[in-house]
């Protein structure tokens, strides 16, 4: 995996850089997103909503973990697993159903349970990082594709 760096500083930017992403995912793709606390996760979902023609505002699925959108080319599949301590937790609620449906499975906070990575197919993973120190809307965004692929 190749990984380069963006930066944007603005919520668009992030959401099109998304967009740009959402263009070359296709069905079973998995994409784990990290980041700290309200660094962009989210708006770079929407971002990749919006390539897959979903028309729905996407919202963090903070408590209910998982929001499927059926609406566009592929079904998008957004977790938010902050708050779920372990793999089986994430197993309980159906992840490898989910993984199977043939949709984009798309992961915030991807790195608290590592178990995630074994189990899932193609991944793209995406590290955006606040810049509090340079503005408040700077953000650095690493990107890793799988082989053969480019934005
Ligand atoms: N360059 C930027 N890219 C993305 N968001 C930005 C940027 N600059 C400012 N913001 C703001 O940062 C916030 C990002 O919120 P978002 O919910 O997408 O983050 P998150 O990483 O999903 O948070 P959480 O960890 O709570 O799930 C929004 O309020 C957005 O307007
Ligand atoms: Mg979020």
């Amino acid at each position: 995996m190749e990984a380069f760096t963006v930066t944007t500083t603005t919520e668009e930017e992030t959401m099109q850089l998304g967009t740009r992403l959402g263009a070359i995912l296709a069905s079973g793709d998995v994409v784990l997103l990290t980041g700290d606390l309200g660094a962009g996760k989210t708006h770079f979902t929407g971002g990749i909503a919006r390539a897959l023609e979903i028309e729905d505002y996407i919202t963090s699925p903070t408590f209910t973990v998982v929001n499927e959108y059926d609406g566009g080319r592929i079904p998008l599949i957004h977790f938010d697993i902050y708050r779920l301590g372990s793999y089986d937790e994430l197993f309980e609620i159906g992840f490898e159903d989910y993984l199977e449906r043939g949709g984009i499975c798309v992961i915030e906070w991807a790195d608290l349970i590592p178990e995630i990575e074994e189990r899932a197919g193609r991944i793209f993973k995406i590290d955006i990082r606040r810049m509090d120190h340079v503005s408040p809307n700077h953000r650095e965004i690493t990107i890793c594709l799988p082989e053969g692929e480019r934005l």
